[in-house]
């Protein structure tokens, strides 16, 4: 049994989405109160969190392969006489609750997204109990409320999850069962994170949410705001320089938050807008609840408000019933809009979601040819993109310092990834950066005087 009183050390490996990365965070400091510090060995842990994603199959079968070698690791320091609690969290944890402690006997304790907060609660009773514990219900208490409030930050630029969960039930997608229904934390909650964050040194928010443009938090008086109406309100918080959001849904794209995108100087501009496919037909049949037509029109009204905008999405290719005809209309779409920045994926059968049951699965080598495709023209298109700063001098956050001595990695205001060569004294700064190469991924350039 390891001792209290030791000081106790968590491993956290985090898959899937940035809401994932900011709930890790969370536990992260929920559990530095009840004494564990961080690391990055495996080994060295008496409390592996696995954050799990439940997208699509692959990320479940990483899952259960690093379960596998958690047991290795666990047996040979039992035999050091060292106890180790094995914990999943995350969105597996929400779909497949106590399957997984049958799946993989080494889980201790299997822990829904919605209960967090009861963590060290949760690994108290586990220890103390010896038993198997699976937490995935939707409590009625604010988990975010029973979070701590001090947020621990290493970086200039943080996450702040303002909303959550998902009420669209793509017939493809799992999120609605793992998240639930969507739900947005209060306005005066939100400015309170932010400002604290601020006052650690935070220069740019990325605020997150499934559906984050449904935000519909309440305001002092009781009335609802628009994210838009969020986002000016944190503009107003001194240091605080840059404001991002994501993953946004087109049905949720209004005019307001498109105005903002014109004159608000502090929210970026980058708009990561998933459009999924580019036919009717299967966007009827994945019930995204919009045409092919109706996204291009929002892309005009978002560039009629801010021409050079950097535009992002996700697309699946091998929906159930998808035609070489529909995926040329994908390939139509990309072209018309011209994307900054991607994320394809071939279509994964998720069980429970209604496309599982579709007719007409496409085959595994068809998907993987249009995946190519696809990829092959998302990757000219973010080339294009960035080939287009060369000879631009652009402001540039340096966040983190490069593998190579003396450079310093930063992003653009089109959330491209930019180095420079820096003094590590820059770090956490804007400064103008003149931009000399590009690669597919990155920009290299020298600050500008
Ligand atoms: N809320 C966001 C995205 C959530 S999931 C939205 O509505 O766009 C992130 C991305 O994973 C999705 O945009 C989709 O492209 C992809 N995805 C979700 N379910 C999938 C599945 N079953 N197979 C393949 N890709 C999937
Ligand atoms: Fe999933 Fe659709 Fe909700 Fe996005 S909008 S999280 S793809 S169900
Ligand atoms: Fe994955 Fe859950 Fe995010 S399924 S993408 S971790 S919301």
């Amino acid at each position: 049994m390891t001792a209290d009183t030791a000081a106790k050390k968590v491993f956290i490996k985090t898959f899937g989405c940035q809401m994932n990365v900011y709930d890790s965070e969370r536990m992260t400091e929920a559990l530095a109160g009840d004494g564990y510090c961080e690391t990055t060995e495996l080994e060295d842990a008496d409390l592996v969190i696995l954050n799990t994603c439940h997208i699509r199959e692959k990320a479940v079968e990483k899952v259960y392969s690093d379960l596998g070698r958690i047991r290795d690791i666990r047996d040979r320091r039992r035999r050091d006489g060292k106890d180790t609690l094995v914990t999943v969290a995350g969105c597996v944890a929400q779909a497949e609750g106590a399957e997984i402690s049958r799946r993989s006997p080494v889980v201790d304790l299997v822990v829904g997204p919605q209960s967090y907060h009861r963590l060290p609660e949760l690994l108290k009773q586990s220890r103390e109990t010896g038993t198997r514990i699976v937490e995935t219900t939707f409590p009625d208490e604010e988990k975010f409320e029973h979070l701590t409030q001090k947020r621990q930050v290493r970086s200039a630029t943080a996450f702040l999850t303002i909303q959550e969960g998902c009420d669209k039930f793509c017939t493809f997608c799992v999120v609605p069962y793992t998240r639930g229904m969507e739900y947005s934390r209060s306005v005066a909650d939100v400015e309170k994170e932010a400002q604290n964050l601020v006052e650690s040194g935070v220069r740019e928010l990325t605020l997150l949410g499934q559906n984050v443009n449904a935000y519909h938090g309440v305001t002092e008086t009781g009335a609802e705001t628009t994210i838009a109406g969020l986002i000016r309100r944190l503009a107003r918080i001194d240091g605080l320089e840059r404001i991002r959001y994501m993953t946004s849904h087109p049905r949720n794209m209004s005019d307001d938050l498109i105005a903002a995108h014109a004159d608000e100087p502090k929210l970026m501009p980058y708009l990561h807008l998933p459009v999924q496919s580019g036919s009717n037909r299967i966007l009827a049949a994945m019930n995204r609840k919009h045409t092919a037509e109706e996204y291009l029109r929002i892309i005009e009204k978002v560039r009629a408000a801010r021409p050079d905008i950097a535009l992002s999405t996700d697309m699946i290719v091998g929906f159930p019933g998808e035609t070489d005809c529909d995926f040329e209309e994908t390939l139509a779409l990309v072209k018309t809009v011209g994307f900054a920045q991607s994320y394809s994926f071939k279509y994964s059968s998720r069980p429970g979601t209604p496309a599982a049951n579709m007719d007409e699965q496409v085959p595994d080598g068809v998907a993987s040819d249009r995946l190519t495709r696809l990829q092959y023209l998302l990757t000219n298109q973010q080339e294009r993109f960035n080939a287009q700063t060369v000879g631009q001098t652009i402001p540039v956050l340096f966040e983190r310092t490069g593998r190579n001595g003396g450079i310093l990695v930063g992003r653009s205001p089109y959330l491209q990834l930019v180095q420079a060569e820096a003094d590590a004294a820059l770090l956490g700064k804007i400064l103008p950066v003149a931009i000399r190469g590009h690669g597919p991924g990155s920009l290299s350039g020298v600050i500008a005087a």
